[in-house]
């Protein structure tokens, strides 16, 4: 017979509909047979009336469960718990919906130890030091949702909802080009731009169409670790070059590429990652005459163009890319926050064609409603006014934080006063170590998370890159008071 009704729980402020929640417990009392194959149910009558319950809602419930599977309505004798079902293996059953999880396989796969990131857990009262992120509190999210809603109320908005193009949404790319020939001296057309969700996915499929297994491609020595791991991912073979306080060494590339062939550069020219040097003019020429004589690809990563505070951005090698030999890839993540995901690759039609045709294996398309939202954002000028805005607010942050630092710490950390982008590279003196101060600031409520991750190499720099655009005065101001107490500790 029918368990006692104080199994079927209710819970009258739950947002799901009372016949969901109801056939939800139906169905796991049946799934772990607690309700057996042929038992009877309640009439809906005495059933609604024995929970209090509108009759029509348990008939809503026991149609939901007919049209399910999981019981059968037999004509003058009432509803069955289906006689058919196969036993299930399933874990003890819980009332409360309140499910752990389960957290093994019944399977194996391939997994890729070296992937597993430990991203440090927020704790309340903590500070995190970043690796140079927007401050999203002064992300224009109300204009942002504004033009949002005002594109989803179109009449003819349903045609952007369906399955559109690989490209990315068309407009969007018509409007990028634009701006980016005229901010970046760029000449390309729309055809040149695919639109990505970010930078990364410029990495990534820019990667899948370079490199294959033993080819090499050269990066810095230091440079940006989840590049290098997406490279290894396509099992290409790294070769490091150096970088001093004009970017990475030109000539070390060139007497690579007279040894041996290299498929692709990957370079951060605007601001190195992670040191944030800018690449000199005349090792952007000397690097673009090489990708032309040795028929490589540079793959120009621009993440964060637009934070200059001492001079105006320098124009990308892409805008001098004669021969079709540079990738550039871009994103507003940067820019504007790195919650909305819209970004490029731009490069020759022949390339973009192909990293599309890529792109649909892991995402079939882009948010076009979204696209739509920043096409008319960049068009209406509220992305210059946005990075207008917020560079005044990160050179005023960044003057401090460096102010403090070089107060508070001459004999601890050495470092150069970043010209732009949105953190400082700071060498510890080797007579301290990461490690023992990331323990130790923890105690001060000062979570340094992932300084491992600067020397992938184990070269031994001691340097982190640390993150100065997030916080406002008052929290730089106890950012450094806490690493203060820190280093009085490690002393
Ligand atoms: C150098 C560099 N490239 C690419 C990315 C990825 O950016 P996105 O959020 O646009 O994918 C980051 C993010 O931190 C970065 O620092």
């Amino acid at each position: 017979m029918f368990p006692n009704k104080t199994i079927l729980k209710i819970d009258r402020k739950s947002k799901q509909a009372l016949y969901l929640q109801l056939s939800n417990t139906f169905i796991e009392l049946i799934k772990s047979r607690k309700l057996l194959p042929e038992t009877k149910l309640p009439s809906s009558r005495a059933l609604a009336e024995n929970l209090n319950v509108h009759r029509k809602t348990v008939v809503a419930c026991y149609e939901e469960l007919l049209l399910q599977g999981w019981v059968e309505s037999i004509a003058k004798k009432g509803t069955f718990v289906n006689a058919n079902l196969p036993e299930l293996n399933v874990q003890d059953f819980k009332f409360d919906n309140q499910g752990k999880g389960t957290n093994t396989t019944g399977f194996s796969f391939y997994k890729n130890e070296e992937l597993a990131r430990k991203y440090p857990k927020m704790k309340d009262g903590f500070m995190y030091l970043n690796d140079g992120i927007s401050d999203a509190r002064l992300t224009p999210t109300e204009d942002i949702a504004r033009i949002y809603r005002r594109i989803c109320s179109r009449k003819h908005i349903y045609k952007e909802m369906s399955y559109g193009s690989l490209f990315g949404n068309e407009k969007l790319r018509k409007t990028l080009a634009n701006y980016l020939n005229k901010t970046r001296g760029l000449s390309v057309s729309y055809e040149n731009i695919l639109i990505t969700r970010g930078s990364q996915m410029g990495i990534y499929l820019s990667s899948k169409l370079l490199l294959k297994k033993y080819d090499f491609i050269v990066i810095g020595e230091t440079n940006y670790t989840s590049a290098d791991s997406t490279f290894l991912q396509s099992e290409a073979n790294l070769a490091r070059v150096s970088v001093d306080e004009n970017g990475l060494k030109i000539q070390e590339i060139e007497e690579i590429c007279k040894k041996k062939s290299i498929k692709a550069v990957y370079v951060t020219s605007h601001h190195h990652h992670p040191t944030t040097v800018t690449l000199s003019a005349e090792r952007r020429i000397h690097l673009l005459n090489l990708a032309q004589k040795y028929s490589f690809a540079i793959i120009e990563d621009d993440y964060d163009y637009d934070f200059n505070y001492n001079h105006s951005p320098i124009l990308p090698l892409a805008s001098h890319d004669a021969n079709g030999n540079v990738i550039y890839i871009g994103s507003v993540c940067k820019t504007v926050a790195p919650v909305f995901r819209v970004g490029y690759l731009i490069a020759s039609k022949e390339f973009v064609n192909e990293a599309s045709n890529q792109r649909r294996f892991i995402d079939r398309q882009g948010d076009a409603l979204l696209e739509l939202t920043f096409e008319e954002f960049i068009k209406n000028g509220d992305l210059d006014r946005h990075v207008k805005k917020v560079m005044k607010v990160y050179k005023t942050r960044r003057d401090l934080f460096c102010r403090l630092l070089e107060d508070k710490f001459k004999d601890v950390f050495h470092f150069e006063i970043p010209k732009g982008g949105m953190a400082v590279w700071l060498t510890l003196n080797k007579k301290y170590s990461w490690k023992t101060i990331a323990e130790i600031a923890q105690k001060h409520k000062l979570e340094i998370g992932e300084w491992q991750r600067y020397d992938a190499s184990n070269s031994g720099h001691n340097s982190i890159r640390m993150g100065f655009a997030t916080y406002n005065e008052e929290e730089i101001y106890e950012l450094i008071n806490r690493l203060s107490k820190t280093m009085n500790e490690v002393k």
